[in-house]
């Protein structure tokens, strides 16, 4: 049977009230039904992520970067998956602090794996995040990938929790086709040669 590589979606916004998880549900959905993946999903709102980091490198290896037990769900995640989706929202032109906090307690989880975004807000649909996001993943040894998800106006244009849009399914298929490639690849050149990082 083939061994699917991981695919970790992570729910960036963690605000009273929010909507990321109608947005994460309906491409948790999607990636099911794309059937290229093991699927999991890890909500920062369950996590413990203080804002003060400590004073060794992240880029030390795991059991030398004290991080707080509560953190042990998302590091483990991160440091399992072979691909990862940021589902986030647009927060004053750019994504939540919640997910800047994620991001800078881990290094090595992040270098040579895939990341592709689903974002959503107003008129620019999150991209302005996604913007910021790629700039940031890249000091990572992240790969970011091209075709993204956005959601524009999402509180017009979702309706029973799924998006209006009849060929958002479709576009939801683009992006992990693209991120399976990827997926592929990077495990494999992982597994055959370190990364020269
Ligand atoms: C602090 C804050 C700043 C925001 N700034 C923007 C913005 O710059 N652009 C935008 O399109 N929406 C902006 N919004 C609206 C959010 O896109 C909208 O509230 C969205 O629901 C936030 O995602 P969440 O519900 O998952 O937290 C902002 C919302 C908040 C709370």
């Amino acid at each position: 049977m083939e061994n699917k590589p991981k695919l970790l979606i992570i729910v960036g916004s963690v605000r009273e009230g929010r909507f990321g998880p109608v947005v994460t549900s309906w491409f948790t959905e999607q990636a099911g039904a794309h059937g290229g993946f093991e699927v999991d999903v890890v909500d920062l709102a369950e996590i413990d992520i203080p804002l003060a980091l400590p004073a060794a490198s992240p880029k030390a290896p795991a059991d030398e970067y004290p991080r707080p037990a509560g953190m042990a769900p998302l590091t483990s995640a991160l440091a399992s998956a072979d691909a990862i989706v940021l589902v986030t929202p647009e927060y004053n032109h750019s994504y939540p602090a919640s997910l800047k906090a994620a991001i800078d307690w881990h290094f090595t989880q992040w270098t040579a794996k895939p990341v592709a975004f689903v974002s959503y807000g107003g008129a620019a649909g999150g991209r302005h995040a996604v913007l910021h996001l790629e700039n940031v993943l890249t000091e990572l040894h992240a790969v970011t990938i091209r075709d993204g998800l956005a959601f524009p106006n999402y509180f017009l244009t979702w309706r029973d929790d799924r998006p209006t849009d009849p060929d958002a399914p479709g576009y939801a298929k683009v992006l992990l086709d693209q991120l399976s490639w990827w997926a592929h690849a990077l495990r494999s050149a992982r597994e055959t040669t370190p990364y020269p990082a």
